[in-house]
């Protein structure tokens, strides 16, 4: 048996779970939920994510303390895990004297060992709200290409990267002002001391997936900086140990939540286990973080650099999700896709889609698609028409005809043994986190429980004389393969694994339990154990989304409407009124027809998709298009479109972007120009 404390991405205290947060959730719950169900010792444990400049405004923007707003926040969030079955033995908050005594310890362990600095930066600062600001809260004028609007860290029209402090004229999104510079000191994390040890950490076996570690690479190759660790008054977090009125960056005391939720969950609930067990330096416990891709360079460098330094230990392992898109394109609220975890619980049962997300979830760090007919389609033939079906054809025989008792002996002992035997590779699936094979694995024997059950037709045997034992053993038997599949279903779906288990009048259901066959035994009276998806509910989820999401945005809206007095959106000119340019002009422009390789989401890119094109070159070309809100990578894949391939080389903060590729826009969407087939790759343009 194995020792395992796992935890989840701790979410902001500033906002409600949604579709996008759950699959990293749901994934966790289920993997802890196998591997308990294998035998191991599994602790699970989360928080709120309670800190931060964000949570600060929006408890002002509410009109409560901070306090207030991260408790209220708290609340919803148990609330909705608790509805998705995400069941945590403990889920504490940031904000706790527990984690600002090991955020502290923490800190202290590494400037004692000589990894912290200090040294003044200079920012911005919005006189009008007395505090620092950071990028995202400056917008002004790209000093590149002048284009208005843009944040303080990237021009998102061309891509290029600057310093806040750059900007033409700045303003605080928070109140309008101009902001001024002015100096400061900042106490800074000096990742650089752990290059080495880091380089090596991310290789070890089993640490990362192998795509994240060679991502990591490339930011071995371009070398670490130290890593701005403290954000001055006002600030909603700890204050730093002997520096008055500087406070953690969240993002400091973010992941030490992790640890200090496990040790309240040993003060309050389990004082025989023991906290140094788990965390002490070479513990061969096992600590494992599900977390998405966006947030790996926390987990990845600073997380376990300030274990390192500290004397702790470092996890054993980092489980990646990709993100989740909804109907192919990122989730939006005016399409109604935005969907809330409240909204989906008051339409839908929350094990149609624990078990649509496992259906879809490997261990490659790929993004997943909820797509809302398919989901229908998977639950209702796959949990309804396969599995429950078995229960529901055999059972009532059972019920009616031999009173509540299966056969004396089973009737098809190498059936029966079959599923048995298929219990391992099953649960190695669930182990590494394959569980798109375990349901196809599982869906396979439920074919064939099926198959067998139509074959031997008890409801036509029950009708001819003498056959009375057959129908009982054909239903034991289905009863026995029912049971198999709800056992091995369990981590995905709690709640039907308890009905089937009480159904079944069972002790036990982990997987080990399954091995016994059921003779002779006395089972309930059934009851329906899932409804078919009604489309109409799935169109009634996604209607309320879009009411409810311009609900639980109006404290920002406030802002946005400040900001857009202060600086009018940018208008394209109307046809006919663009400034005129000669052929001589238009010719220099070399338009070629490309075919999209491959397209991808960028990371900390809301706008990019990052484009492998094939313009007829020897090499394909990186294209970075601010098309992500529009398209779905996969719809592009395959594509021909048109692009400008003799435009300057662009550096981005995401990399080189060769090229540009043509779409059209009028405010409400934007659509890639695609050449009729015919055209292919590297055709001229004209
Ligand atoms: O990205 C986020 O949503 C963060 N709140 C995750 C924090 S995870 C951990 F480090 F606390
Ligand atoms: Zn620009």
């Amino acid at each position: 048996m194995r020792n395992i404390l796992v935890t989840n991405a701790l979410p902001y205290a500033n906002g409600p779970i949604h579709m996008g947060h759950l699959l990293g959730y749901i994934q966790a719950d289920i993997w802890v939920r196998a591997m308990r169900a294998m035998g191991h010792n599994v602790t699970y444990v989360c928080a709120d994510d309670a800190h931060g400049t964000a949570i600060m405004l929006r408890a002002e923007a509410n009109g409560i303390t901070p306090e207030a707003q991260i408790a209220n926040v708290q609340k919803e969030h148990i609330r909705d895990f608790d509805g998705f079955g995400v069941h945590f033995d403990h889920y504490d908050s940031t904000n706790s004297d527990e984690n600002r005594a090991r955020s502290e310890e923490i800190y202290i362990k590494n400037r004692e060992a000589g990894n912290i600095a200090v040294r003044p930066v200079t920012q911005l600062f919005d006189s009008e709200k007395g505090m620092f600001l950071s990028d995202r809260f400056i917008k002004g004028t790209c000093p590149k290409c002048k284009a208005e609007d843009q944040y303080g860290d990237a021009c998102e029209v061309c891509g290029t990267t600057y310093n806040a402090t750059e900007l033409l004229n700045p303003r605080s999104t928070l109140s309008g002002a101009t902001p001024v510079e002015k100096s400061s000191d900042h106490y800074f994390f000096k990742l650089p001391n752990f290059a080495e040890y880091l380089q090596k950490w991310t290789r070890d076996e089993g640490r990362l997936p192998v795509s994240i570690a060679n991502k990591l690479d490339e930011w071995f190759e371009n070398g670490l900086n130290d890593w701005d660790i403290s954000r001055d008054a006002p600030y909603f977090g700890f204050e730093i140990p002997d520096a008055p009125n500087k406070y953690f960056y969240v993002w400091v005391d973010a992941p030490i939540g992790y640890m200090s939720s496990f040790e309240n969950y040993i003060k309050n609930k389990r004082p025989d286990l023991d906290f140094n067990d788990y965390w002490k330096k070479d513990s061969q416990n096992e600590v494992y973080h599900f977390i998405g891709k966006d947030i790996v360079y926390f987990h990845a460098l600073f997380w376990p650099a300030m274990l390192e330094g500290a004397n702790y230990r470092t996890p054993s392992g980092l489980f990646v999700n990709g993100f989740l898109t909804v109907n192919g394109q990122k989730m939006s609220k005016s399409r109604g896709t935005f969907i809330k975890a409240e909204t989906y619980l008051e339409h839908l049962n929350p094990e149609y889609l624990r078990y649509y997300f496992a259906s879809k979830l490997s261990d490659k760090v790929e993004d997943s698609d909820l797509n809302l007919d398919d989901f229908v389609q998977k639950v209702n033939s796959d949990l309804v028409g396969k599995v429950v079906n078995i229960a529901s054809r055999c059972a009532k025989f059972i019920n009616t005809s031999f009173d509540n008792k299966l056969s004396a002996t089973c009737a098809e002992p190498e059936l029966v043994q079959s599923f048995v035997d298929a219990g391992d590779s099953i649960a190695q699936a669930y182990e590494a986190r394959e569980f798109s094979a375990a349901i196809r694995e599982i869906m396979a024997l439920a074919d064939k429980a099926n198959q067998y059950i139509d074959e031997k037709k008890p409801w036509a045997l029950a009708k001819q004389e003498g056959q009375e034992q057959q129908v009982h053993d054909v239903c034991s038997v289905g009863i026995n393969l029912f049971r198999q599949l709800a056992v091995y279903l369990s981590p995905v779906l709690p709640t039907l694994a308890t009905q089937v288990q009480d159904f079944l009048k069972l002790e036990n259901f982990d997987f080990a339990s399954g091995k016994t066959v059921l003779v002779n035994h006395e089972i309930a009276q059934f009851q329906a154990l899932m409804q078919r998806v009604d489309p109409k509910a799935v169109a009634a989820m996604v209607d309320a989304s879009k009411d409810s999401l311009a609900a639980a945005a109006e404290p920002v809206k406030v802002e946005k409407k400040k900001e857009k007095k202060a600086a009018p959106a940018k208008v394209e000119p109307k046809v006919g009124e663009a400034e005129i340019i000669g052929i001589e002009d238009f010719m220099k422009v070399d338009l070629r027809v490309a075919e999209v390789l491959d397209a991808a989401h960028v990371e900390g890119s809301d706008k990019l998709l990052q484009l492998t094109l094939n313009v007829g070159e020897a090499e394909p070309r990186n294209v970075f298009s601010g098309i992500r809100e529009f398209y779905a990578p996969e719809d592009l894949k395959g594509k021909l479109v048109v692009m400008v391939a003799n435009l300057a080389p662009r550096k981005m903060r995401f990399g080189i972007s060769n090229g540009m590729v043509l779409a059209a826009g009028n405010g409400e969407g934007v659509w890639v120009i695609s050449p009729e087939s015919g055209a292919k790759a590297g055709d001229k343009v004209s």
